[in-house]
């Protein structure tokens, strides 16, 4: 990281990836020095063309251990930051904020069973790292991944999170993880069919993944667009869970994907 002043930053881009014409993966180079905890955000900053700064928060998606920082982005039209974020290639730099935010984490928890990680769109990079942590796959006995998405070119990350059962570090207990896809707006035998919301309150979900939501045993991560966190809360409200503060644990953590 190069400084440029106390706070603040750059790093270099070092690669891109991209899944559809609106969803992307980049990596940053990674200073030794940031640290983050699996669930948290980094903030991130371009100029626009008058030099002016763009910051906007991104969620980690790569693992705590990696010497590289990934991202995944959606391309918003005429977004502020991500129309130049599109036109950037491997070299160019990137402003990053020195220290990570965000609560979106599984110390939320002060125990629990089973980890449900419910996201729409690019909610699900919080959970990509969390999954990538040890810690994650030792303390839960059941990991479900919920990402619900419109369209089945959208589901990134698919072979990624299959292969994470078979990492040499919990292989042992990589049948815990549950995978379910979940498309509002195209049919495909293998996804179920709607909205999140929704499919909790009808019991569907819950049935797909052959697991009860319960207060007792359940921790419940919600990230994706406000409507999508606040509509997920409130059903998972109407199953008696709520949410997890430090002075009271309880089962329900979330983040607005802006
Ligand atoms: C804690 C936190 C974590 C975030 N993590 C991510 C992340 O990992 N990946 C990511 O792509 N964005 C993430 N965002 C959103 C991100 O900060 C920007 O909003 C996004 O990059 C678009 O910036 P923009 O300037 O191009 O458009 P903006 O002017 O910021 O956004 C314009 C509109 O685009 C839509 N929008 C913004 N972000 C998204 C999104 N992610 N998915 C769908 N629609 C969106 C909304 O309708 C918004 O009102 C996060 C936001 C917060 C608060
Ligand atoms: N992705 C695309 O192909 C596309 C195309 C045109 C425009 N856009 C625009 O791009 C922006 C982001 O789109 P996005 O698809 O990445 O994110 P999004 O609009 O948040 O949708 C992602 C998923 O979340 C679902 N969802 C939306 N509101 C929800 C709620 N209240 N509760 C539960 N689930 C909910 C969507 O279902 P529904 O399909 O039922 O909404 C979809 O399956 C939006 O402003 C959108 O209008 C996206």
């Amino acid at each position: 990281m190069i400084a440029v002043d106390a706070k603040h930053g750059t790093a270099c881009l070092l690669s891109r990836r991209r899944w559809t014409s609106k969803l992307l993966s980049f990596r940053l180079a990674r200073d030794p020095s940031f640290r983050f905890v699996p669930g948290q955000f980094a903030r991130l900053g371009l100029r626009k063309p008058n030099g002016s700064p763009v910051w906007r928060a991104y969620s980690i998606a790569s693992a705590p251990w990696d010497d590289h920082l990934e991202f995944y982005s959606i391309i918003v039209p005429d977004g502020q930051f991500t129309t130049l974020l599109d036109a950037l290639e491997p070299g160019d730099e990137i402003m990053i904020e020195r220290s990570a935010y965000g609560f979106l984490t599984t110390s939320r928890f002060a125990d629990g069973r089973d980890l449900w990680m419910l996201a729409t769109g690019t909610g699900l990079a919080p959970f990509l790292s969390i999954l990538q942590d040890e810690d994650t796959w030792r303390r839960f006995e059941r990991l479900v991944l919920v990402h619900g998405v419109r369209a089945s070119a959208e589901f990134a990350y698919r072979e990624e999170i299959d292969a994470l059962r078979r990492h040499p570090l919990w292989a042992d207990v990589g049948e815990r993880l549950v995978y379910q896809p979940v498309l509002s707006r195209e049919p495909a035998p293998w996804a179920l069919a709607g909205r999140i919301p929704a499919l909790l309150d009808d019991g569907t979900l819950e049935a797909r993944v052959g697991l009860r939501i319960e207060p007792a045993h359940s921790r419940l991560m919600v990230c994706g667009s406000p409507n999508m966190v606040r509509d997920t809360h409130r059903a998972l409200m109407r199953k008696d869970c709520r949410l997890s503060r430090l002075a009271a644990p309880a089962q329900i953590a979330v983040e607005n994907g802006w």
